[in-house]
This record gives C-alpha cells, structure tokens and sequence, in this order.
C-alpha cells in the first residue's frame, strides 16, 4: 500500500495558508484605517478602464457562453479559498511595486507576496533566526550594511527578514510550526552592519490546491517561485524598502510565476570561510524620506 499521508498533510498546509493570508491581510488593513480610502474621481477612472479592457478582449477574442462561465465558476472559487491575496501579489504586484519605486536611487525592491507579518523577534545586530532544533536546510550568513543613497551607515536600522522552510511553508500561515519560525528583526549596529544567521531558502511553490492552482493547471503553467529570502529593511526618516533575494543557478529565476526577479536582486554566495554552509554579503541602500 502507498503511505499518503505526507502528501495529505502538504495539501491541507496549501489550502490553508490561502485563507490565513487573508485574515491576515483584513487585520492590517483594519490596522492601519486604511480600508476603502481611493478617491472617487480616480475610482471611476480605474474601475472604467479594467472593465473596458475586459470587454475589449471579450470582443476581440470571442469570448464563448462556455468561457465565461467557466471564468464565473473560478472567480466565485478564489474567493472561497481565500486566495485573493495569492492571486492579486503573483500577477498582479510586481506592476504596482515597479511604479511605487522608480523614482528610487537606493536598493531595488520586489513584491512583499502575502505572508509578512510585523513584530517579529528581535536578535540585535547578528543573531540567529528561531528555528526548530531539526530544521532541514544549509546554514546561511549573510552580512551586509545599511547605508543611506549618500553613503551615511545607518546605525539602528531595521532590517526584516522572513522566508519559507524547507517545503516551503510559511510559519502562520501553514499550520504545525513554531510560531515565529523563520522570521526575525535585526537592528543594524553603530556601522550600520549586521550578520543574519540562517538557512538557504528552497525554491517554493505557490500552493497548487486551490483556485489558483486550477488556474496553472488548465493554462498549462508552472507553480514556481525560485528559493528567495524577504526583507523589510527600514530606518527613520528614509524610505522602507520590501524586496526579495535570489539565488544563482536557480531553474526558476528566469520564469518566476510572480515576475518578482531583477538582476540586482541576485545574490552571490560563497563557501562560508568560518564554518558550515554558505556566507554572503549584500548591502542596502535607502533613499531619504521626500
Ligand atoms: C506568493 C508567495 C510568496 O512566498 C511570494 O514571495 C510571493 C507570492 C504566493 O503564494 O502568492
Ligand atoms: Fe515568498
């Protein structure tokens, strides 16, 4: 007999971050007050415009009674798994973060995707991340300093870092791990540098049980992310950047499902000199608050 139950237990993990990551978005925008606030005038002009453009492609492509259908009965489904956030920062995020941050001269950004969560632990300049005492993975330094567009270090900067474990999984969102597994705060020290402890990420995929899962399948694509690390990095009086990084060599950096790859996000690591697994070095770069 086949023993089913690890892809049993992966599948209910999938189903179920869907619906974490929007509770959870819900919550922060409840947070913030910031629910419902576009202008009219600018409602009207975008909402006119995306439902012109459907109704184009409708004419244009001949849109069937069959199709339309089909397209009602999976919009109806994304929102009952919840995945509305995963949809919306695969293909959708990468276009409002590009134009959130050309006028940048720092570090580029990518998306933030649907699974940060604030106040994670704090482990002062260079301290390891929580992990669980049997986490799978090659142990990661990665070191780097904070630094202002004119070359002022930034001491106390807020470096964010979260990434999934080793099956991809994201802690509170999948269920089973610990709660802060993965995620920490860093505070830069008085040269602004810091020394992340962790492990190298795995390449992930986006969950394929649901809606958007169904969506792949019957296009034909893949599900993939390349292995990636998210960071929030912050300091007073500068602009927060979100961005991800990447690894070299990875088959998905050139077809990420969520177009979130640029090529100076790549990162480049070497043997760790002083001990197991792998060191690499990466800067950030913060533009004054305009
Ligand atoms: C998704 C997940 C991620 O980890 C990410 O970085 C971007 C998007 C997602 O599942 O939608
Ligand atoms: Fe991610």
């Amino acid at each position: 007999m086949t023993d089913i139950s690890f892809d049993t237990e992966v599948t209910a993990k999938a189903a179920e971050s869907g619906a974490n990551a929007s509770a959870r978005f819900r919550e922060r925008m409840e947070t913030a007050g910031r629910a419902g606030v576009v202008d009219t005038a600018r409602v009207d002009h975008l909402a006119s415009k995306v439902i012109k453009a459907i109704n184009d492609i409708v004419i244009e492509d001949q849109v069937s009674y069959a199709e339309y259908n089909a397209l009602k009965a999976w919009l109806i489904k994304v929102g009952e798994d919840g995945e509305w956030p995963l949809f919306l920062d695969v293909w959708l995020e990468h276009s409002v973060e590009e134009v959130a941050s050309a006028h940048r001269e720092g570090s580029k950004g990518t998306i933030e995707g649907p699974y940060y969560l604030d106040g994670s632990p704090e482990l002062g300049w260079n301290g390891t991340i929580p992990m669980r005492d049997d986490e799978p993975g090659t142990p990661l330094l990665f070191s780097g300093q904070v630094r202002a567009v004119d070359g002022t270090p930034l001491t106390g900067a807020k470096i964010e870092l979260w990434h999934a474990d080793d099956l991809g999984f994201y802690s509170q969102f999948a269920p089973g791990l610990p709660e802060w597994n993965l995620r920490g705060t860093w505070i830069a020290n008085e040269d602004g540098r810091f020394e992340i402890h962790t492990l190298r990420p795995a390449p992930y995929q986006i969950p394929t049980d649901g809606a958007c899962g169904q969506l792949i399948a019957a296009a034909g694509w893949h599900a993939w992310r390349p292995a990636h690390l998210h960071f929030k990095v912050s300091a007073p009086g500068y602009e927060l950047i979100t961005t991800q990084l990447y690894f070299p060599g990875d088959p998905h950096n050139d077809d990420d499902i969520a177009s979130a790859v640029k090529p100076e996000l790549m990162l480049d690591p070497r043997d760790n000199p002083a001990g197991e697994g792998v060191a690499v070095d990466y800067d950030f770069v913060l533009d004054p608050e305009s």
